[in-house]
C-alpha cells in the first residue's frame, strides 16, 4: 500500500494481485458459459466501473457494454428499498443475453429492484455478476451467478467502491477505519 489515501484504511482485504487473479477467473467462466453468444454487459454505476473495465478486457468473446446508474435512498453505509434510475440504458435489451455487473451485493434491495425492471423489458436471459457479496446482510433474495469474493459485514472501499463518493480510486479493496465514518 503506497497511496495517499492509505491512512484511512484499517487493512487491505484484497490486493491488486488478488483482484486481478479473481477477475480473470470470472472472465474465464463467462467466456466458457457464453461461447457462441454475444452477451451485453450492463455496468451498474458508479461502483462497478473499475471491475467492469478489468472484467471486459479479460472476456474472450464478442460482447457489448452499456451503463446504468441508480441511486438508492440510503444514508451513510446502508441502502433502503427505494431505488431511483439516474441514468437508463442506451441499448434495447429485448432478446439480449444480459450480464449485470455490480460492485457489491449487500441487502439486495438495489439489485432485486433492478433485475425486475430489466426482466420486464424481455431480455433472452439475465445473469448477475458481482465482485463482492455480503450474504449476512441480505434482506431480499437475489440469484447470483458469478461472485468474486464473499465477505463478512465490513464496510469496504476501493476498486470502485466508495464512502461518500471517495476512495473509488484505491487500487485495492480495504476496510475503512470506523473513525472515518464516525464510528468508534
Ligand atoms: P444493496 O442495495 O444494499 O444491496 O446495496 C448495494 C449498493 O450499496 C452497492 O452497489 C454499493 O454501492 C453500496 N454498498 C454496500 N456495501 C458497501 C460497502 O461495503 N462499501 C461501499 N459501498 C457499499
Ligand atoms: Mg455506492
Amino acid at each position: 500500500m503506497v497511496h495517499l489515501l492509505d491512512k484511512d484504511i484499517e487493512r487491505v482485504l484484497f490486493s491488486e494481485e488478488d483482484l486481478s487473479r479473481r477477475v480473470g477467473e470470472i472472465a474465464g467462466e463467462i467466456t466458457r458459459d457464453y461461447a457462441g453468444r454475444e452477451p451485453l454487459l450492463v455496468s451498474v454505476l458508479r461502483g462497478s466501473f473499475v471491475f467492469m473495465a478489468d472484467l471486459v478486457r479479460k472476456i474472450e468473446l464478442p460482447c457489448t457494454v452499456d451503463f446504468m446508474a441508480v441511486s438508492s435512498y440510503g444514508v451513510g453505509t446502508s441502502s433502503s428499498g427505494q431505488v431511483k434510475i439516474v441514468k437508463d440504458l442506451s441499448e434495447n435489451i429485448e432478446g439480449r443475453d444480459l450480464i449485470v455487473v455490480e460492485d457489491i451485493l449487500d441487502s439486495g434491495n438495489t439489485l432485486s429492484y433492478l433485475l425486475r425492471l430489466l426482466e420486464a423489458r424481455h431480455p433472452a436471459s439475465v445473469r448477475l455478476c458481482t465482485l463482492l457479496d455480503k450474504p449476512s446482510r441480505r434482506v431480499k433474495p437475489v440469484e447470483l451467478h458469478y461472485s468474486g469474493f464473499s465477505i463478512p459485514d465490513y464496510f469496504v472501499v476501493g476498486y470502485g467502491l466508495d464512502y461518500a463518493e471517495k476512495y473509488r480510486n484505491l487500487p485495492y479493496i480495504g476496510v475503512l477505519k470506523p473513525s472515518v465514518y464516525g464510528g468508534e
